[in-house]
This record gives structure tokens, C-alpha cells and sequence, in this order.
């Protein structure tokens, strides 16, 4: 544990680190829609200041840092972090090893993105905290996350290390009550909401995942930070 880490933090660090090396050809579904569906949403930001929280192995980062934003990464998870630097080396990346509850980058940020990490979040009150410190007014905050269904139904990230052992990240439900509260207290306006649902677009990946059609797999927000008082 770093000094300015939570224990569920380092557990997650410490699992995120075993998982970085497969993590990019590891076959997940949620990963795979959220990879069809999630870059959309944030593709007209160009030429802003943005940071990427838990940006692990870079996936959205390389297309925010593609579209001319000047992007900062954060993540908990030096394994992650080092995959994801190999990656963007020809970029102007800025890639910060640490933990958003206890030691956010110094910004501010015109635009925040998220994607798979609001489930490792024990203190979304603290969360959207940082994140209304970091935006510029007018800023917005763009958040993919599994599904609050999928999550109260038992599912969360995991994986199967190199050993066959599976692997549970820790993991917490939060209700969409509690992720409007908080959003809302911490000064944040919710601008939409969407559910993502499996269809022939995932299943075309995927044989296996035609089980998913029709299942809401991934939830996306957008939010504000109001420009005006
Ligand atoms: C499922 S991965 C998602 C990575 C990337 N955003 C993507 O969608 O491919 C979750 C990432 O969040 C990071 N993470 C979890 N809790 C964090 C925290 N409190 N601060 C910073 N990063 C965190 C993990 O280390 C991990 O790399």
C-alpha cells in the first residue's frame, strides 16, 4: 500500500498489475461494447485539456490523445500504466501513476472521461468531489460503466490470470439513485443517460456473446459542470 492509497485500492493494484498483460487480447464482452459504443459519445472533444480516469491499458486514451486533446492518464496500477505508455509513445500523453480519491492530478480539465472504473469506486461522493474540483465550468464528465442491472445481479470485473486462477476485482454496486446524488451534491448536471444493449453488433464479435442480445450490458452518462452560478 502507498502511503496515499486505501486498502481496496492496493488490491485492485495489486490485481490490475496480473491482469495488464493479458488485458488488451483478454475476450470480455462488456469491454468489447463499451469499446463499440462508448467512443462515440466523447468523439467531438478535440483540442482540449482531458483526463482519463483508470485509463489502464489506454484504450480511450490513444483515440482522446488521436483527436489533437492534450490527455492526461491516471491509474492506480503500474502494470496497466506500463502497457499502456508502450502504446501511446508517439503521443503526447501525459500518464500519471496514482489513485483519483486520494492524490487527483493537478488540473483543471475542459473534459473528464471514465470508462470500467466507477464499479472500484468506494466513495462516489469523494469521486464526483475530485471531479467537479478538476472541470473547468462547462466541462463535461462522460462515464461508461457496466450495467447497474448487470452489477446488483452479481457482475463485476474479473479475470483468468495465466494460471487458469479466476480473479475477482473488488467491486462495489451503486444504485443510479446514489450516482445522481452524489453527482448532483459534488455540483455536477446530468445531462443523459443511456443503456447500451448487446446486439448483432456485439454477437458479430462474439458467437458466444448472441446471450447478450437484448441484455443491457453498459450504462453511459454524461454530465455537466454548469458554466453559469
Ligand atoms: C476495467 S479497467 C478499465 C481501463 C480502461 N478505462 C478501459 O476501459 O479499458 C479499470 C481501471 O481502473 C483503474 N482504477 C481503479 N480504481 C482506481 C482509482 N481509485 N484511481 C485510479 N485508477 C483506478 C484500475 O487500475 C484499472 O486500470
Amino acid at each position: 500500500m502507498t502511503q496515499s492509497e486505501s486498502p481496496i485500492s492496493t488490491t485492485n493494484r495489486e490485481s490490475y498489475d496480473r491482469w495488464a498483460e493479458l488485458y488488451d487480447g483478454y475476450v470480455n464482452s462488456t469491454v468489447a461494447i463499451d469499446d463499440l459504443y462508448f467512443p462515440p459519445v466523447y468523439a467531438h472533444l478535440s483540442g482540449l485539456r482531458v483526463l482519463d480516469i483508470g485509463c489502464g491499458t489506454g484504450r480511450h486514451t490513444i483515440r482522446l490523445a488521436r483527436a489533437g486533446n492534450r490527455v492526461t492518464g491516471i491509474d492506480l496500477s503500474p502494470g496497466m500504466l506500463a502497457v499502456a505508455r508502450e502504446k501511446l509513445s508517439s503521443l503526447d500523453v501525459a500518464l500519471i501513476e496514482g489513485d483519483i480519491l486520494t492524490a487527483p492530478p493537478p488540473g483543471p480539465f475542459d473534459a473528464v472521461v471514465t470508462a470500467l472504473v466507477l464499479e472500484h469506486i468506494n466513495d462516489p461522493a469523494v469521486f464526483f468531489a475530485r471531479v467537479a474540483d478538476l472541470l473547468t465550468p462547462g466541462g463535461g464528465f462522460y462515464i461508461s460503466e457496466i450495467h447497474p442491472d448487470r452489477i446488483a445481479g452479481g457482475t463485476q470485473a474479473n479475470f483468468v490470470d495465466r494460471d487458469g486462477r479466476a480473479v475477482k476485482l473488488q467491486s462495489f454496486a451503486h444504485s443510479e439513485a446514489d450516482i445522481r446524488a452524489t453527482a448532483s451534491q459534488a455540483g455536477l448536471r446530468l445531462l443523459t443517460h443511456t443503456d447500451v444493449f448487446g446486439g448483432e453488433a456485439l454477437a458479430g464479435l462474439n458467437r458466444d456473446w448472441i446471450r447478450h442480445v437484448g441484455r443491457a450490458m453498459i450504462r453511459i452518462w454524461t454530465f455537466e459542470k454548469p458554466a453559469g452560478p
